[in-house]
């Protein structure tokens, strides 16, 4: 029986920092409370002054396996998100093949059991043609749907509106949309190419990737959840117009329409295109100091759900092209936490908030069982933060397949001291420990 005492952090819990002990034994959260015994035999950490947060549950990466792991694989890029706090996550079916048929699904599952570091789930691709396939999944297996409804990395778009209001009409399951309205981005796209060429300035991606063209298919995807009654999450929002459309008023697990707010939309804005590039190409795309300053105000504010990286690795070589030729998507999940710690210090966020959005909310929108939270009887997925400490992110320190970050310089306010999943180190003193500890997310539904 492995038995672990961490020793007087401050915890960050259910909307409260109390210093505390934390007892693990077995995998699990056995005691949180004062004082605790040391045990014989029982390993001691001392935290004190330091803040034990439960690790977070990333509900948007793109590990890129199968197909594309010259890009990055399953192995690599847990190990990043373990060495960032991110002890769970769930993966989108945008790989090569597509996740868009239970065998496929069942494949990715073998590949992280082999593979992952952190515990692990996936999103099942919706398409134009699979309804059948997508009737048949057992919900107690797949985290959610995911819907392209504007066209971004691997050609997933449905665009049908018959199979959408099917889709809708028919699934029990989240349904986790990408939204920008495909014919107003084309459109946009053309009209840049013919005044420019291929060389478009990489400062037209939020005029091409545009704030009506994500308005248009958030609202559009919202009024189907409505008419349907479907449960929908609408990720990674980039503009202010788009949260009007989100309710605070009700709790989280009473909503049928939820959102998401990625670490990139809330860190840069488009005033850092001119020194970073196609480093920070996304879609949605990083728009206004003012869409930033909106989307954290609905952060706080409770309309904004969850919080999460939509980690999306490129090489640099294929980053590196012309405008219309560069991918969209960057990778995110070693540094989103300490980007998240460097904005409380800025005064930005509270560290309660920070874990009810990364932390609880996850675990409450798809209902995964004893995760996100410091809970007698939970899995001890926990990250140990420094607050008095700082991060410089330099490249020989990344540990993404790919290779560079768009963080590359930044000096951040705190640092990951320590990582544990499923109650296993498998992050310490700066390096990755290889405790294969992760499990199968397991849903409560
Ligand atoms: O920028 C992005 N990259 N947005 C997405 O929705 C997909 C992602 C990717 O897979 O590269």
């Amino acid at each position: 029986m492995t038995s672990i005492l961490i020793q007087g952090a401050f915890t960050v819990n259910e909307e409260q920092i109390i210093q505390s002990d934390v007892r693990i034994t077995n995998g699990k959260i056995e005691e949180i409370k004062k004082n605790l015994t040391l045990r014989e035999g029982e390993t001691c950490i001392d935290a004190r002054g330091k803040y034990l947060l439960p690790g977070l549950i990333d509900d948007q990466v793109h590990f890129r396996e199968p197909g594309l792991t010259h890009k990055a694989c399953i192995r690599t890029e847990s190990r990043a998100a373990v060495a960032g706090g991110i002890t769970s996550f769930i993966e989108m079916p945008n790989t090569n093949p597509q996740t868009t048929t239970q065998e496929k699904l069942d494949e990715k599952f073998q590949i992280a059991k082999e593979n992952s570091l952190a515990n692990y789930s996936f999103m099942f691709g919706g398409t134009n043609d699979n309804l059948a396939e997508i009737q048949k999944l057992d919900p107690k297996q797949v985290a959610g749907l995911k819907l392209f409804l504007g066209s971004s990395t691997g050609n997933m778009l449905v665009d049908d509106e018959t199979v959408l209001r099917n889709i809708f009409s028919s699934t029990k399951l989240v349904i986790a949309a990408h939204c920008e309205d495909e014919p107003t981005v084309k459109a946009n796209l053309q009209a840049h190419i013919d005044e420019y060429g291929e060389d478009i300035p990489i400062e037209k991606h939020p005029v091409i990737r545009s704030h009506e063209a994500c308005y248009k298919s958030s609202s559009k995807a919202i009024a189907l959840a409505k008419e349907t009654g479907a449960r929908l999450h609408v990720f990674h929002l980039s503009t202010a117009e788009e949260l009007s459309l989100f309710r605070n008023d009700i709790p989280l697990a009473e909503k049928k329409i939820t959102s998401e707010v990625c670490v990139h939309h809330l860190w840069f804005s488009d005033k850092d295109y001119a020194s970073k590039g196609t480093q920070i190409k996304w879609n949605p795309a990083v728009k206004t100091d003012a869409d930033r300053t909106a989307l954290w105000d609905a952060l706080n504010d409770d309309r904004i759900d969850v919080l999460a990286t939509d980690h999306a690795p490129h090489t640099l070589e294929e980053k590196s092209q012309v405008y219309t030729k560069a991918p969209s998507g960057g990778p995110l999940v070693q540094h989103a936490l300490l980007a998240l710690l460097t904005a409380h210090k800025e005064g930005k966020i509270s560290l309660e908030k920070i874990v009810q959005k990364a932390c609880h909310n996850p675990a409450i929108l798809f209902q995964i069982s004893k995760r996100g939270y410091l809970r007698e009887g939970y899995f001890a997925d926990l990250v140990l933060v420094d607050l008095n400490s700082e991060t410089t992110v330099k490249k020989e320190d990344l540990l993404y397949q790919c290779g560079w970050s768009p963080f590359e310089g930044t000096t951040f306010g705190a640092k990951v001291l320590q990582t544990w999943v499923n109650g296993q180190t498998v992050y310490a003193n700066d390096q990755i420990i290889e405790n294969k500890a992760a499990l199968q997310l397991t849903f409560d539904r």
